[in-house]
């Protein structure tokens, strides 16, 4: 969808089509500065129009006319009701914004200006603008690269007025307010393109040098690319398991963005990156590989908000480690039963070879930590179990720090992202005993998996490090679209990630 900002409101006379959002309230209290306009220079008595056609605001309630403009033009007008202003959710303005724009774009019109007047009950208009700006452009994201035809949709344009935004950033403030929202919407966009990515298009390599060709030049940033000869040689034997039945090798990607301020802690993000997960010898049964591409979603995740922080200046340094690889089946595949020594030094007995994220992890996870991070955070589509427990609207957060659940849950509900913290209890740490190594790959039966996954997870972080993960292998890929997401790749955490850095508000003592 193409998404445009109106320069003022006089620009709106220009549209052939304007909507206009009211609350029952503005029915009453005379509308908007834009309809006001319009009911002072004779276009049509709106007024007598709302008042015949008994038109009240009500939630969802849509009326629609045309008047002639002095110039003889033919113009429509359509009033869509809100609702009361005091039962308006303006938490879930983000969500609200993209069921009334599902709502819109099945108007019989190919371009809409939208008149926003937030005006008065809201006290960050820039927060509102932001909401209502995803909410339009995420809700409109469409996948249609493969398709010979793209399906027709009849509105392919949505320009934009807020009243009273203008005015309170200034010109300049507003323009690169503007351009800073547009940039958000791009890289949703962008992660949701890579993890809809056919796997056979996206591979390790394929992922890896979109990487490099994205950030490899963006200031303050650093991007080392670790290929299989390295992976090998610097004894990153669990990611060198998983990644070997391929022909894809795996890939490591360290991506630096170092902080202009000096003596600053620093935060490592980690993310999965399974191209494709067959299950190896633990072979997944047909129905199960469907949708087995979206298995990078956490690195798609991590590197989506790589892209959108480093456009700031932060007060500590974020390092960035994204593990791609496939999981197959091969002559030399790794084996139900193999004791392998992880980069951290613990062996591990694997007892299941589709258990392989948590493999990749464990040697992400201890090399964020040998290169200097007091804060790991860590996503990943990584158990089955996560969908029984919470389904596709919420994501599992486990960690042991109550100050970083907290300051990320408040942050995310911000953003209007939802993660449930599920305990990581140490009794069930038992369950990874192994009889020959340190640690069992699985659990030693399918009973709480999330959470003996995070505690495998939780070994390989040091010990003065918070460690949080996030298992999003429910809200990574959607069957059924709802709120801002839609179908396939959904986009899930980069919101939540990126605001909760951007705000600053990370623990790190
Ligand atoms: N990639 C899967 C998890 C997954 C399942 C992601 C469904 C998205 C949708 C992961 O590698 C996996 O296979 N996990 C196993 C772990 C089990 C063997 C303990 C699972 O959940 O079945
Ligand atoms: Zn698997
Ligand atoms: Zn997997």
């Amino acid at each position: 969808m193409n998404i445009e900002f109106l320069k003022n409101r006089e620009a709106l006379h220009q549209e052939d089509v304007v909507v206009v959002p009211l609350f029952e309230e503005y029915i009453e209290k005379g509308f908007t500065p834009y309809l006001k306009m319009l009911t002072r220079s004779k276009k049509g008595s709106i007024k007598k129009v709302v008042s015949v056609r008994e038109f009240t605001g009500k939630k969802d309630s849509t009326i629609q006319f045309d008047y002639e403009d002095k110039d003889g033009m033919i113009k429509t007008i359509v009033l869509y009701g809100l609702g009361k202003q005091d039962d308006f959710d303006y938490t879930l303005l983000q969500c609200r914004a993209a069921e009334i724009t599902q709502n819109l774009i099945k108007l019989p019109f190919k371009s809409l200006a939208l008149n926003l007047p937030w005006g008065n009950k809201v006290d960050d208009l820039k927060t509102a603008v932001k909401k209502l700006f995803l909410g339009i452009s995420l809700v409109t994201y469409r996948f249609n690269r493969y398709k010979t035809e793209a399906p027709k949709e009849n509105v392919s344009e949505i320009k934009l007025f807020v009243d009273g935004l203008q005015e309170l950033l200034g010109d300049k403030t507003y323009k690169k307010y503007i351009k800073e929202l547009a940039t958000c919407a791009d890289t949703v966009y962008h992660v949701r393109d890579l993890v809809n990515d056919p796997p056979n298009v996206l591979t390790p390599e394929v992922f890896k040098d979109t990487i490099l060709n994205r950030l490899k030049k963006r200031k303050g940033v650093t991007v080392n690319v670790f290929d299989y000869d390295m992976i090998k040689k610097m004894g990153f034997n669990l990611i060198e398991a998983v990644g070997r039945a391929s022909n894809e090798k795996p890939y490591l990607v360290e991506i630096k963005y170092k902080s202009s301020k000096k003596n600053v802690p620093t935060l490592a993000l980690v993310g999965k990156g399974v191209t494709y997960d067959a299950g190896g010898y633990s072979l997944k049964p047909g129905p199960f590989l469907e949708n087995m591409h979206i298995d990078m979603h956490g690195a798609g995740t991590m590197y989506g908000v790589m892209d959108l922080i480093t456009h700031h200046k932060l007060d500590f340094n974020v390092n960035c480690y994204l593990i791609l690889a496939e999981n197959l089946i091969s002559g030399d595949a790794y084996k139900v039963m193999d004791v392998i020594k992880s980069y951290s030094g613990k062996t591990v007995e694997i007892f299941n070879t589709d258990a392989e994220g948590r493999l990749l992890l464990a040697d992400a996870i201890a090399f964020a930590g040998e290169r200097g991070a007091q804060v790991i955070i860590e996503t990943a589509t990584l158990t089955g179990a996560i969908i029984t427990a919470l389904g596709n609207h919420i994501a599992g957060m486990m960690t042991e720090s109550d100050a970083l659940a907290s300051s990320f849950k408040t942050a995310a509900d911000e953003v209007e992202e939802k993660y449930w913290r599920m305990p990581l209890d140490p009794t069930y740490k038992e369950r990874l005993k192994s009889d020959v190594a340190d640690l069992r790959n699985i659990g030693s039966a399918h009973i709480a998996d999330s959470i003996v996954a995070g505690l495998f997870l939780n070994e390989f972080k040091k010990k003065d490090v918070k460690f949080m993960h996030l298992d999003m292998a429910g809200t990574g890929i959607l069957k059924e679209p709802y709120s801002f997401y839609t179908r396939g790749g959904s986009g899930f955490g980069v919101q939540a990630i990126s605001h909760y850095i951007l705000k600053g508000d990370i623990p790190f003592n």
